[in-house]
């Protein structure tokens, strides 16, 4: 875009409830030749603007190899993305600046098995690379995702989900927190599950995971244990943004721009942030 800090007006072309409180916004943008020109990585971001009610940061939850629209999976959190839930309509318009940011190394992950551990609205970013993924599957080995969510109804792009399971090339393992009377597959949080079901770690595969906080703590304990290298971990972060691109100082860390320098870090990079992290 030729203005980094002007949004361009977007229109919501479909409103997709996905889990009580997470909803996909599917946008596309009012001039369909910056539509066709929009270009994306999975992995970057943009400032999504309510207008009137104020800017917040999501990832593009769509693979720009899916033309003519982009997605933004909105979890309700706090002021902005609540006045996103109930006043935002199917044919609204909203600003949209971006996008931003690294994305997910989708060039050094060739050839590389692929395991994606991702948690609750942590999917929306893996998503964005599962989707590009798929469409070069070609270029990439075994793929494996395993994905948790509290209860059944937590779990995001449930229809998609049901497609995964019926590619034979995908490998597709969903888990729940609590025993629920008609789920079917695994209980137990993600770390647990992983270390249950993934073999310990190859030097040809590189995992890609996003989640909670607490989820990803624990996960970068177990992959430790299966053996995974730290370089080839990775993982998106979400720290408080403003400008999205370098210049106001929000989001930090030591000399370590999130917005401009990641979101996307190996977790051997992460090891070496300042321990504000
Ligand atoms: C690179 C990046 C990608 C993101 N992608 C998504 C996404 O795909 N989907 C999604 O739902 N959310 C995503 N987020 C988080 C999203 O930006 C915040 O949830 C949102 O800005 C909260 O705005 P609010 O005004 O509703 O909340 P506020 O009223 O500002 O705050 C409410 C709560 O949200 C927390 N919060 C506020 N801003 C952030 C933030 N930037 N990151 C984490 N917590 C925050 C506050 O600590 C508080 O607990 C992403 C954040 C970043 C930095
Ligand atoms: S969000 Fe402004 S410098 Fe990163």
């Amino acid at each position: 875009m030729e203005q980094l800090l002007v949004p361009v007006m977007c229109k919501v072309d479909k409103i997709i409830d996905e889990t009580p409180d997470i909803r996909t916004y599917r946008l596309k943008m009012n001039d369909p030749a910056k539509m066709e020109s929009f270009g994306w990585m999975p992995g970057q971001f943009v400032e999504f603007s309510l207008l009137g009610h104020g800017e917040c940061t999501f990832c593009i939850s769509s693979s720009s190899t899916r033309q003519g629209y982009f997605d933004c999976s909105i979890k309700r959190a706090g002021i902005v993305t609540a006045d996103i839930h109930s006043q935002l309509e199917e044919g609204m318009d909203v600003g949209i600046r971006g996008p931003y940011g690294n994305w997910f190394p989708v060039d050094d992950i060739k050839g590389k098995n692929l395991l994606f551990v991702g948690g609750g609205i942590g999917l929306a970013p893996l998503r964005s690379l599962i989707q590009y993924c798929i469409d070069n599957r070609s270029d990439y080995k075994d793929f494996t995702i395993l994905y948790g969510a509290r209860t059944s109804s937590d779990m995001c792009y449930k229809e998609e989900i049901e497609e995964w399971k019926k590619n034979p090339s995908l490998k597709v393992i969903l888990t729940i927190d609590k025993p629920e009377e008609t789920w079917k597959e695994n209980v137990g949080v993600v770390p647990k599950i992983l270390e249950e079901v993934v073999k310990p770690g190859t030097e040809n595969t590189k995992v890609i995971t996003c989640g909670p906080p607490i989820m990803i703590k624990y996960t970068l304990v177990s992959l430790d244990k299966l053996g995974f290298a730290p370089k080839d971990v990775i993982t998106t972060l979400e720290m408080k943004m403003q400008c999205g691109l370098g210049k106001c100082g929000r989001c930090n860390i030591g000399s370590t721009y999130v917005c401009k320098d990641g979101p996307v870090f190996t977790y051997e990079q992460l090891k070496s942030l300042p321990d504000e992290f």
